[in-house]
């Protein structure tokens, strides 16, 4: 609790260009909560280096990142929007933590299996330890709710073990997090391959939506989505491209499901699909404009940048100076 209020941690990492997926699945519910809760997001360079990066590249979609939670609609005076490496709690609790994990918890991971299957050239101990950093994350601001898409779940799962099993040692020093995913848009899919997830990382640019992506890319990619050549728009697992266009439709335009079925009754793909990447264009348009208009505000995006940073660290480092004093750290002499 800070002030009265219940916690939320969230973040996303720095690689690749932000899609309608991390959009739809998680940044858009961030903005609901605002009000309710005491808010933190990170931008996770940390665990971007995970993969090899490129300098220069990480260091602006880092940027870019940050902007995009403002340009989505998170308010950065009343949201904690930083970056993680501004705030050196989150590695050492990471260490801490990972003393309290077991490597078969960390190697029955799905992220960690696919990752290593991808990047097999570099099968690093950060990538195997990727979720001990992110449980350090949530507890180091005693997080009640995490909102998340539903890739993140399991993670989410060993944070809670992790947290459960330090609690039950030192007695009750981490808030149990909660995840929180929406029921529409958790999971959304390839526009090329919809039985795998929509990825910023995918090689295949037509497979996903980027945020910045202007109107024409938007259309292009929907008119080519892969679905199959029954020609009925239905919501059913046995149709994965038309249940995530269906989806997609339906969240982008704030219509329910069976809404969508009726007014799509009839209509062939080539019309639907042009309905789905006119409603996406709509959907982006403000949150492009104003990225537009903060990216040119460079001292603005740098005061965030600062202020959140040392505000974090702040309620971070209460929680670690706590943690250190449970597992026998010496006390620091002032
Ligand atoms: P990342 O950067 O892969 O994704 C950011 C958020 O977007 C969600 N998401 C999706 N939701 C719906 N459909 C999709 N196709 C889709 N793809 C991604 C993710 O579930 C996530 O909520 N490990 C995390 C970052 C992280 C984190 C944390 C998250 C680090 N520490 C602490 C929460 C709390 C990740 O790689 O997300």
């Amino acid at each position: 609790m800070i002030d009265g209020k219940k916690v939320i941690f969230s973040g996303m990492q720095a690689t690749g260009t932000l899609t309608i997926g991390n959009y739809l699945g998680a940044l858009k519910n961030w903005i609901k909560l605002e009000n309710e809760y005491e808010c933190f997001y990170c931008v996770v360079d940390m665990h971007s280096i995970t993969v090899r990066q490129d300098p220069a590249e990480l260091r602006k979609r880092a940027r870019s990142l940050l902007t995009l939670y403002i340009a989505a609609g998170l308010n950065p005076e009343k949201n904690c929007i930083y970056y993680q490496s501004h705030v050196s709690a989150h590695a050492e609790l990471s260490w801490i933590l990972g003393c309290y994990t077991y490597m078969g918890e960390l190697s029955r991971m799905t992220q960690f299996k696919d990752k290593a299957a991808k990047h097999s050239e570099n099968i690093n101990a950060g990538l195997f330890t990727y979720p001990v950093l992110m449980a350090a994350d949530i507890l180091l601001f005693q997080a009640d709710l995490v909102p998340v898409g539903n890739d993140q779940k399991q993670h989410l799962e060993l944070t809670r073990d992790i947290a459960g099993r330090f609690n039950s040692i030192y007695g009750d020093v981490f808030t149990i997090p909660e995840p929180y995913i929406a029921k529409q848009g958790a999971r959304i899919m390839s526009l090329q391959e919809p039985t795998k997830k929509m990825s910023k990382t995918d090689e295949n640019p037509n497979a996903s939506i980027y945020l910045l992506d202007d109107p024409d890319t938007v259309i292009r990619k929907f008119k080519r989505a892969v679905t199959d050549s029954d020609n009925r728009i239905i919501y059913s697992d046995e149709k994965p491209g038309i249940k995530n266009l269906i989806e997609i439709y339906a969240i982008s335009t704030g219509k329910g499901i069976e809404e969508v079925e009726k007014e799509f009754d009839g209509v062939g793909y080539g019309d639907f699909k042009m309905a789905v990447g006119e409603a996406v264009v709509n959907l982006l348009k403000p949150l492009q404009e104003r990225y537009r208009e903060l990216e040119k505000d460079k001292a603005y995006i740098d005061g965030i940048i600062k202020a959140n940073a040392e505000k974090a660290s702040y309620y971070a480092n209460k929680t670690l100076r706590k943690v250190q004093k449970k597992v026998g750290f010496p006390e620091r002499i002032r």
